[in-house]
């Protein structure tokens, strides 16, 4: 029976032992909140962060730690499809032929290419490092994905997915691939640094900096006390001139879906100490829960294993389909004439 939602595909790599709370604000909310409208597809993707040349033993580990903290936030495997990147080879495939219909010069502007190769050099930056958003749009295509809910950082890469699908439906004919829309909640868009709030929020990013959501309530409150404010003493929301305290009142009001207004209103001739001592108090009530139920999750690798196998396996059966479909209109010869090349004439 065709179903009559529309498609939702996202990813998260795996590079940190936690996720952060740009991650969890930036993303899983939406991810969590897209269940009730799309069919969801959600991934780890483990293949991405490859590229970043992580310890074996850590991506292992970190492949799973994701996945628990993304079903501790309220992913739901028996609503939404949860899987691992490499378990479905379609994404690598694919990748090859987006490979085959990328600009050498398309790529190379991609900004977060740019910046870390720049940092690398070209001896340590990789081939892989530069073919990182055509995997990305590898993993969008592959599931006829129509919305894809993503924070700010992510909007260029998307740019190159919409242009891919849009130069195969003219190359290859209309309906070889979904145009996806982004979806970026711009109150949430980009949490920044708690040390430099002119930065995003990131696993790279100072180690003060970063909201995790396997902190300690302790180390949550540490961390909020000692975020860079402004030189006056004023709460007000005006990221221009006071990054600082407006990142910590886009945070306040993103966890308690309180406006802002009302929340500097009732910060009137209060110091920043008061706002943020509360703040902890909003940070360390959302996060414990997630954080005791990752934890019960990660006790039990087998049920986690299972639930990523069974959304391997659903996310194959789509995945096998429209790779088969555009790997046909490349005219490349269907095995056997049958299975997932069966619609390559289509
Ligand atoms: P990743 O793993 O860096 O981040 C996962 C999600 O978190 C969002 N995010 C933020 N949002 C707001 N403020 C922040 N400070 C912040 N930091 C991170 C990211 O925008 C992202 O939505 N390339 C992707 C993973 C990916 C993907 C995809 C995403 C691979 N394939 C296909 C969408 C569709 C990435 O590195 O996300």
């Amino acid at each position: 029976m065709p179903n009559p939602r529309p498609r939702a595909f996202s990813g998260i790599q795996p590079t940190a032992d936690s996720l952060h709370l740009g991650n969890y604000l930036g993303a899983l909310v939406n991810w969590v909140a897209f269940q009730d409208t799309f069919e969801c597809v959600y991934c780890v993707v483990d293949l991405h962060s490859l590229t970043v040349g992580p310890d074996p033993a850590a991506i292992r580990d970190r492949t799973r730690r994701t996945a628990a903290q993304m079903l501790a936030a309220g992913i739901d495997p028996s609503r939404s499809i949860l899987f691992v990147q490499s378990h479905v080879p379609e994404h690598a495939e694919l990748t090859w032929l987006l490979n085959c219909v990328t600009g050498f010069g398309e790529a190379s502007r991609m900004t977060q290419f740019k910046d870390k190769s720049l940092r690398q050099g070209s001896e340590g930056t990789t081939v892989g490092l530069f073919d990182y958003p055509v995997l990305m749009a590898a993993d969008i295509l592959l599931y006829d994905a129509a919305a894809v809910p993503v924070g700010e950082d992510q909007r260029q890469h998307l740019e190159l997915s919409r242009d891919l699908a849009t130069r195969l439906n003219a190359r290859y004919g209309e309906g070889t691939a979904i145009v996806p829309e982004p979806y970026i909640v711009r109150a949430t868009a980009k949490i920044q640094d708690l040390q430099d709030p002119t930065s995003k929020m990131s696993k790279s990013g100072s180690p003060g900096g970063i909201l995790e959501l396997m902190d300690s309530p302790k180390v949550l409150a540490k961390r909020i006390k000692s975020a860079v404010t402004d030189g006056d003493t004023e709460i007000r929301f005006d990221p221009g001139t006071k990054p600082g305290v407006s990142n910590l009142l886009t945070i306040y009001s993103a966890l308690t879906g309180r406006g802002i207004d009302t929340i500097v209103e009732d910060y009137r001739g209060k110091m920043y100490g008061h706002l943020k001592a509360d703040l902890a108090d909003v940070v360390v009530e959302v996060f414990t829960p997630l954080r005791e139920k990752t934890q019960s999750y990660l006790e039990d690798p087998a049920w986690l294993d299972a639930i990523l196998a069974e959304g391997a396996a659903r996310a194959r059966e789509i995945a096998a389909e429209v790779y088969g479909r555009i790997a046909g209109r490349f005219g490349l010869l269907p095995p056997g004439g049958a299975g997932r090349g069966s619609s390559a004439d289509g």
